[in-house]
């Protein structure tokens, strides 16, 4: 560090009243002026509006700040208004430290406002710690060209595809199946809004379009072997039946789609010919195979059941179920309209365009029964025929139906072939089998690798619509790096300084993104481009050569250190990861879930990134307890991130034990983004279990 004076500005939001009802800001400011190194602090009702973002830039200049820190809502939404903003007055955005005082603490202490007021003193005095520690850094830029590679030729691939060859760029397409089109090839017919039309026909069209277009070049009956590099510079090796291909790309767009998933051995699945699923129909009713009169029997009687493995503790709604089965019941009505049908469901998610058609339906003569939640329909054999009981929760009646032909909706995954794209990729998926976008609002078609985009119903179940809607939009978010030319990456990465470096092999073993090379010396070096700063080579460094930008363990030490300053034993000093456990946190924040006020959370990029000596640090402090937070399993945005952190915390919790501590004071917790309930119960246990509360 260089001995230039560190000053240090503290900036603490009102938010409105959000922040300033629960939280004496006066206070907190005027307690930050005391704190070591701070010039300046200053009280805003608004920080991030465009008048107060001014004004800090004239803090800056006039105080001239080289620090600065935010306290006010969270990181993941504001943080790169106030890096833009501090940039623009000449200060370098790694030296800005953000403290969330609304999530973390206004919103969810709303009854406590002491306690919230000293909470949020804390968090500052722990930002102000690790940002006089802070170092400049910088973006790294690369250059990046025009050629974007296709996974998928599907509908979202072959929109995606157009759309890139359409701005000027060059698309490739790789699809596994002798023909593009996906999983329309098995669809007979689509409907939305007052359109219905055969699947094939937009097949078509979208096939004659990228035949046409001299800037697509379409490879089926294709396997990806393998992916090296990064954006702007990915080396792909093709298998194109049977001859091996070589591209140099810049962009990736993953539209793999998705698959049924089997419901074997349920509702006689598996044991009958009769019992099908919907896209087993499907192909029945795109091949006119569907009869009236087949040579096997004729088919009068048919019944659907819907949510069949879905919509349950395992897997969620399955998104397209209802309006598919209401379709499909339609399309059987249309072959011929003395079919009986019957729709047995939960409950109808069918939005305002596919009411059109559920009107329809029941115009048509479809029956419709809801079963209760916990009670499906029963399937059985009575004489060789199938039987379904079902109970009508809305007439409270017992109804047997004999179909000739039983369809079952059921839920999706993500196509077979995923994993080995995550494996080519390094990107994450989630626990049911569907490519994880980097965040649900903050960049739901990008990965956090930079330049791989996402579409489609690699991601989840959707409609033709939305899909054809991904695929532009993956398109465009392939597209701004390749028309700039350039990219500018995180610079949050890891630095290796070989000093104490025995080329041990841990570093570029475990890093999940092949980012860490030996050279010819038997030396590790970082590709900086590969580098996504998770920190697990940090943390597990024995000889502790290892810095990460912005989250060094100095300045994490720092933190746990002004958390524990005063009062330690009161309270619970947790590592939360920037994607899901902050975002479990914010969202117990967004739904004003109030929990006890003991903790002082750090935020590290990945659960990885936490070594096992910071822990102890904090029971030699005297923490009450120590919380580890990470995203659930498999849905690291780091990949294998939180499987590194779960054997570490093994390890750490042994060797806490072995010097006397009680190691059943830490605790290591996984939540979705979506979890504030699981967060705040956490916190509510570990407040009672800890004997705090
Ligand atoms: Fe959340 Fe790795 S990013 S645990």
């Amino acid at each position: 560090m260089s001995d230039e004076e560190i000053r240090v500005g503290v900036f603490v939001c009102d938010c409105g009243s959000n922040i300033a009802a629960f939280v004496n800001v006066p206070e907190v400011v005027e307690y930050s002026k005391g704190l070591k190194n701070v010039v300046f602090a200053d009280e805003g009702k608004w920080s991030c509006s465009v008048d107060a973002l001014a004004s800090m830039q004239e803090s800056i200049k006039e105080h001239n700040l080289n620090r600065v820190v935010i306290a006010s809502c969270t990181p993941r939404t504001h943080e790169p208004v106030f890096k833009a903003t501090v940039k623009e007055a000449g200060l370098n955005p790694y030296l800005l430290e953000f403290v969330s005082i609304r999530e973390q603490v206004s919103w969810v202490h709303m009854k406590e406002p002491e306690a919230a007021t000293e909470k949020a003193k804390d968090l500052v005095k722990m930002g102000v710690a690790k940002a006089i520690l802070l170092e400049e850094g910088e973006e790294i830029r690369l250059p990046v060209g025009t050629d974007c590679m296709i996974i998928g030729g599907g509908l979202a691939g072959m929109t995606a595809a157009l759309n890139i060859a359409e701005q000027g760029f060059n698309a490739y397409i790789v699809e596994k199946q002798p023909k593009l089109g996906g999983i329309l090839n098995r669809v007979s017919n689509v409907s939305h809004d007052h359109i219905d039309m055969p699947a094939a026909d937009i097949v078509k069209a979208k096939t004659d379009l990228i035949e046409a277009n001299p800037n697509i070049t379409a490879y089926t009956s294709t396997e990806i072997e393998s992916v090296n590099g990064y954006i702007g510079n990915y080396k792909v090796v093709l298998n194109s039946n049977g001859e091996t291909v070589n591209l140099d790309i810049s962009t990736v767009i993953v539209a793999t789609g998705m698959r049924e998933i089997e419901p074997e051995g349920m509702f006689q699945y598996g044991n009958d010919p009769r019992v099908v699923t919907q896209l087993q129909l499907e192909e029945r009713l795109r091949n006119s195979e569907f009869g009236i009169r087949n040579s096997e029997s004729e088919i009068k009687n048919v019944v659907i059941i819907n949510c069949v493995g879905s919509k349950n503790e395992e897997r969620g709604c399955c998104a397209i179920g209802c309006p598919v089965s209401v379709k499909n019941a339609l399309a059987i009505k249309k072959v011929n309209k003395d079919i009986n049908v019957h729709i047995l469901y939960r409950d109808l998610s069918m939005v305002k365009d596919e009411q059109i058609h559920l009107q329809a339906a029941k115009a048509a003569g479809v029956k419709f029964l809801r079963f209760p939640d916990d009670r499906y329909p029963e399937v059985t054999k009575e004489d060789g025929n199938l039987s379904v009981s079902v109970n009508d929760l809305l007439l409270g009646s017992e109804y047997k139906l004999r179909p000739d032909l039983l369809v079952l909706t059921v839920g999706f995954t993500g196509d077979e072939t995923i994993d080995a794209i995550r494996g080519h990729l390094k990107i994450s998926t989630n626990k049911e089998g569907f490519f994880q976008e980097r965040h649900i609002k903050l960049g739901p078609l990008d990965f956090p690798a930079d330049g791989v985009a996402l579409c489609g119903c690699a991601k989840n179940p959707k409609t033709l619509k939305e899909t054809c809607e991904e695929g532009i939009g993956a398109a465009m978010r392939a597209a701004i790096p390749m028309k700039n030319g350039f990219i500018e990456a995180e610079g949050i990465v890891a630095d290796i300084d070989l000093t104490n470096c025995d080329s041990c092999s841990i570093c570029w073993k475990r890093c999940p993104y092949g980012a860490i090379k030996v050279n010819e010396n038997k030396e590790p070096e970082v590709i900086k481009a590969l580098c996504k700063g998770c920190g697990l080579c940090a943390a597990d460094c024995p000889k502790e050569c290892i810095t990460i930008v912005h989250y060094s363990d100095e300045q994490l030490l720092a933190q746990v250190e002004a958390a524990l300053e005063e009062n330690p034993e009161k309270k619970i000093l947790g590592f939360v990861c920037h994607w899901c456990a902050l975002g479990g946190v914010d969202m117990a924040g967004v739904s004003r879930l109030q929990y006890p006020p003991n903790g002082r959370l750090i935020r590290v990029m990945c659960s990885a990134r936490v070594p096992t000596k910071l822990i102890e640090r904090a029971y030699e402090l005297g923490a009450a307890g120590v919380l580890v937070a990470g995203c659930e399993f498999p849905t690291c945005h780091y990949i294998t991130g939180n499987y590194a952190c779960e054997s570490r915390i093994k390890r750490a919790k042994k060797r806490l034990a072995k010097k006397g501590y009680n190691a059943d004071n830490l605790w290591l917790t996984w939540c979705s983004a979506a979890d504030g309930p699981k967060f705040a119960n956490v916190m509510r246990d570990m407040v009672k279990e800890l004997g705090l509360g």
